[in-house]
């Protein structure tokens, strides 16, 4: 049998993190060990994004690849997991017929019982139900040593908005229960982490169940994670607009270890096309959330999505969405050309932008992005600021790099003996690519 194992993943943090997962259930089950080098591997694994055509198209062409490989060595294995197994399913087989396991991100924790089966049967393996929240009570703990480390609160999605397969392909919004989430971190605390990063698609949905059976929000989450003593910085993503509750709002203000920085996908600044994508909010509403927010806390660093070009998007709906990027001042955002997705509502819609249309408009929303975010980083220059030194420089040999709470990098020298540590530090330079350090402070 295998016992080394190649993994690449695309797409999101959830599927890191899954990744991650995976590797573990290899480790502690199947004994196999991880290869950075394909052509080493006995197993390949694909954990693979569908959020977008162009991801979905990538894992085709490197499956091509991974056949020549299997062609050299028969016994090689090829799996899928991730989101394209889980909206393919058994297409991935009829077109890739080489693939010899396909899961869904909700059977993952079953990567090695499906392998065996393979073995046995000699036959593809297809796993892409959702049977509940079960993965995460099989799933073993990661012992790596390291500082920041994430972890997943919640599964899925029940938003269902009109462009996005996230609900197709993981399946209905589903908490793990708090207990669970607490235990994980404390463990992770004991290999040295002390930056925590809560995971899911609408985090701020959190219903967890406690042990006494009563139902915990996101910011009695959040609380119950600052308590831990290890934990030193507390970051989360991603939000709804819709579920920015006030309680949640204020744990900015009374959780000190919170990050100062909310990621809230917008999409566009158009109430048409918000009420097109089935978002349930208008813009006004969302500035006036963001409104609240500030007043809690002025310095937050507020981070977003836009999709480009959806069905219909008239030159003046996308004027709105430049007015409502410069009226917010976002610290920076992603924005994405709007991608019909099979199965979702919007699909049904004629994608009818025409391309050069939608690339203008995409360039011109980029533009301006870079220069809010370019406006917030000059601003920090001379601020005291805290960071988490977590890696040196791969580039520049003697150079030590850490994170702001606004994701700002931020270089130190390498013998300062701040690796791992947090630590305050007042910003001398801020006009190279990585933010200098003057002083520290404490
Ligand atoms: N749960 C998050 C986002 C998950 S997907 C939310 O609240 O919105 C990450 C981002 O991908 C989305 O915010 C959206 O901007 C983008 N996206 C999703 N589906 C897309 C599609 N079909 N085409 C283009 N961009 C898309
Ligand atoms: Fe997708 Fe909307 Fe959920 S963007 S992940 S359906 S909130």
């Amino acid at each position: 049998m295998t016992n080394k194992y190649y993994i690449k993943t695309f797409g999101c943090q959830m599927n890191e993190y899954d990744s991650e997962k995976i590797g573990s259930v290899l480790d502690k089950k199947s004994h196999l060990t991880e290869t950075s080098a394909p052509e080493d591997a006995d197993l390949i694994i694909l954990n693979t994004c569908s959020i977008r055509e162009k991801a979905e198209v990538k894992v085709f062409s490197d499956l091509g690849r991974f056949r020549e490989l299997k062609e050299k060595k028969p016994g090689l294995r090829i799996a899928v997991g991730g989101c394209v197994a889980s909206q393919e399913g058994e297409n991935i087989i009829k077109r890739a017929p080489y693939v010899d396991l396909v899961f869904g991100p909700q059977s993952l924790h079953r990567v090695s019982e499906l392998l065996d089966k393979r073995e046995v049967s000699g036959k593809p393996q297809i796993d892409i139900t959702f049977p509940e929240i079960e993965k995460f009570d099989h799933l073993p703990i990661i012992n790596k040593n390291r500082v920041s480390a994430s972890i997943s609160i919640m599964e899925g999605c029940s938003k269902y908005c009109s462009f996005c397969v996230v609900p197709f392909t993981r399946g209905e919004e589903i908490s793990r229960p708090l207990e669970g989430i607490l235990n994980e971190i404390v463990r992770l605390t004991f290999n040295g982490v002390s930056e925590i990063i809560l995971l899911g698609q609408n985090v701020n949905a959190y219903r967890g169940v406690m042990d006494n059976g009563d139902i915990a929000d996101f910011s009695l989450l959040l609380e119950y994670v600052a308590e831990i003593k290890e934990i030193k910085r507390i970051r989360f993503t991603t939000n709804h607009p819709n579920e920015m509750t006030d309680s949640l709002i204020d744990c900015f203000r009374s959780i000190d270890k919170l990050a100062k920085t909310i990621h809230l996908p917008i999409q566009s600044g158009s109430d048409r096309i918000l009420s097109a994508m089935k978002r349930n909010y208008t813009a006004l509403e969302y500035k006036s959330i963001i409104r609240k927010i500030r007043k809690v806390c002025p310095e937050i660093s507020l981070t977003s999505d836009f999709i480009i070009g959806f069905p219909n998007e008239t030159d003046k709906e996308f004027e709105s969405t430049i007015k409502i990027m410069k009226d917010l001042e976002f610290d920076y955002s992603f924005s994405f050309l709007y991608s019909p997705r099979p199965g979702t509502p919007a699909s049904y819609l004629q994608d009818n932008i025409p391309n050069k249309i939608k690339q203008q408009r995409l360039e011109e929303l980029q533009k301006l992005n870079v220069s809010q975010g370019k406006k917030y980083t000059e601003l920090m220059k001379g601020t005291n600021q805290r960071v988490l030194f977590d890696h040196y420089s791969k580039k520049n040999k003697g150079v030590l790099l850490g994170k702001t709470d606004n994701n700002r990098i931020v270089e130190a020298s390498s013998d300062s003996g701040l690796l791992n540590k947090f630590v305050n530090v007042k910003v001398a330079k801020t006009d190279t690519k990585n933010l200098q350090v003057e002083s520290l402070i404490s």
